[in-house]
């Protein structure tokens, strides 16, 4: 028995998924969806506000779809899909733009920040170029949201502002030509922060270079490899803590369904009778298990490469229906013709 409240997420293409991705966010998308209906989306078009390559962005996007289905999003209860597959999400961002406010837009902490306006600079005249999409990025997000007219979206923090923008845009849409969205709400679910084995300090990141990071479908052995190989001490710790390495270690243990392990591995810590090499067994062991389902997902789904995009079409339609279905009642609200 699912819900009725719709629950709609999306998650940059990046090329490969990492396990600080997954235990991120997809993890939870996966939980999510034996409770409600789930449409979870590849933001192709927002990638478009970062510098990309034209000729690889296909690539990415494609590899983000099979890495969703092969990490457990269940294309029979879950509708995933591309963003660029739906264009009735494009224009209700043009009708949702009308009702947001340029002032709102140039306060989203991300836009200062990538704007690069928070280090002074006001682009071009320092070389940068800020395109007007990178404003316009969170009036589309909006828009993912809106066409669906979901409940809930799980997000993690950095993303909490937006959310509070989609309501403003949603309540004064309705205010103005009547009840059409629900207030999304944001689903804030604790989520464990992964950090690179090679630098604790440093949250995993593809930017990084490949030994900060973990790849989610990553060999075996080179799993192994980067776990052995794992930063465990770095300096003074302060009294009642482990070092960011140990403490990484656990928490990657615990994410991969081990807490109990990794409880009594921090107390063994505290105890002075952990073996660092024990904890990273055990770390590896776990992630290995964890992952070599998943692995074999995605070989699978790849051998069946000739079919990948009619999946990823078939997918589109079944989101271009429900987003269809909103677009049409926005049409008529906003006193607009139907697409001829
Ligand atoms: N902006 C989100 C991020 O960077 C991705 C995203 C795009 C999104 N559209 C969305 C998330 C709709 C939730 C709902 O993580």
């Amino acid at each position: 028995m699912t819900l009725p409240k719709r629950v709609y997420s999306g998650i940059q293409p990046t090329a490969v998924m990492t396990i600080g991705n997954y235990f991120g966010a997809v993890q939870n998308w996966a939980r999510l969806q034996k409770e409600r209906e789930c449409v979870y989306c590849v933001v192709d078009l927002h990638a478009m506000t970062s510098e990309y390559e034209a000729s690889e962005l296909k690539q990415s996007a494609r590899e983000m779809f099979v890495s969703l289905l092969a990490a457990g999003i269940d294309p029979d209860r879950t509708t995933v899909y591309l963003q660029s597959t739906v264009p009735e999400q494009t224009e209700l961002c043009w009708m949702l733009a009308t009702l947001t406010s340029l002032g709102d837009l140039s306060r989203m902490t991300q836009f200062k920040e990538k704007s690069g306006l928070l280090r002074g600079g006001l682009g071009e005249d320092d070389g940068t170029f800020i395109s007007a999409g990178l404003l316009f990025y969170p009036v589309l997000q909006a828009a993912d949201i809106l066409a669906y007219r979901a409940a809930y979206v799980p997000v993690g923090q950095d993303q909490a502002q937006h959310l509070e923008l989609s309501r403003g845009i949603a309540r004064r849409f309705n205010k103005r030509f009547g009840f059409l969205f629900p207030q999304p709400e944001t689903l804030l679910t604790h989520v464990p922060k992964v950090m690179s084995t090679a630098d604790p300090t440093r949250k995993m990141s593809k930017s990084l270079g490949p030994r900060h990071y973990i790849g989610l479908f990553e060999e075996e052995e080179s799993v192994r490899g980067k776990i052995r190989s794992a930063v465990t001490d770095s300096g003074d710790v302060a009294p009642g803590e482990v070092s960011p390495g140990i403490e990484n270690l656990l928490t990657i243990l615990a994410a991969c369904g081990q807490a109990d392990d990794a409880r009594q591995m921090r107390e063994d810590y505290f105890a002075g009778t952990l073996r660092y090499v024990d904890l990273k067994d055990r770390t590896a062991d776990a992630l290995v298990a964890l992952t070599v389902e998943m692995r074999e997902r995605r070989a699978e789904i790849l051998r069946r490469e000739a079919d990948l995009d009619g999946r990823i079409m078939a997918m589109g339609e079944r989101a271009r229906a429900m987003a269809g279905e909103t677009l049409a009642l926005a049409r008529e609200k906003t006193g607009l013709f139907p697409p001829a």
